[in-house]
């Protein structure tokens, strides 16, 4: 069964245990760095989220409700889901896809006002961005140019 629950330091052990691979780790952020940059900017609008597989961490991401979110949406109301990523010894199971359709509940139970998620991915990020299709993101074909080149620009309203 899978589930999501705010990061806990409990969590830090299984969520700092894995790596990715070169390829992938173009595409995101692992979560210790990601937890790291949360601390010390101290926005307070930033929450990491665990992803549990039957009481284990195995994957992460952060819903952000700071300002970068308007660069891909104008929509107030919305949040940034950014530096999304699973176990690669948990991937290929349906993990992330079903993480990924239970955001909406999660956000509407936590976050009652916001309205939307929103996303960017990596034009190379074809298993991400099909994933992100198949769970309600919706591609209206903006794209922006960023760090590592072209991403597309998801929203999913919840
Ligand atoms: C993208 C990621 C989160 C997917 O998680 P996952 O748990 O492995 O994904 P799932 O097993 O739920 O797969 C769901 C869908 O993703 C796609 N997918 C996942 N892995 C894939 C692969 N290796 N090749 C092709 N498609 C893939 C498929 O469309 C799959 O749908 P299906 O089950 O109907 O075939 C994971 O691969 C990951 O952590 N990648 C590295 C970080 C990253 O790219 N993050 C996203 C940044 S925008």
């Amino acid at each position: 069964m899978t589930t999501l629950s705010f990061y806990k330091s409990e969590d830090f052990e299984d969520l700092t245990s894995y790596a990715l691979d070169e390829l992938q780790s173009q595409f995101t952020a692992m979560p210790k760095a990601t937890l790291e940059i949360i601390k010390e900017k101290n926005t307070g609008d930033k929450f990491p989220v665990s992803i549990f597989h039957q009481n284990k961490a195995v994957g992460f991401f952060v819903l952000d409700f700071g300002v970068d979110k308007l660069d891909l949406t104008e929509n107030e109301n919305s949040t940034l889901l950014r530096s999304l990523s699973i176990n690669p010894e948990y991937q290929g199971k349906g993990i992330g896809k079903i993480a990924m359709i239970i955001l909406s509940e999660f956000v509407k139970e936590n976050f009652p006002e916001c309205d939307e998620v929103v996303l960017a991915v990596n034009f190379n990020n074809k298993s991400a961005y099909d994933l992100y299709l198949k769970c309600g993101f919706k591609d209206d074909g903006k794209t922006r140019e960023f760090r590592n080149g072209y991403q597309h620009l998801l929203s999913k309203r919840i």
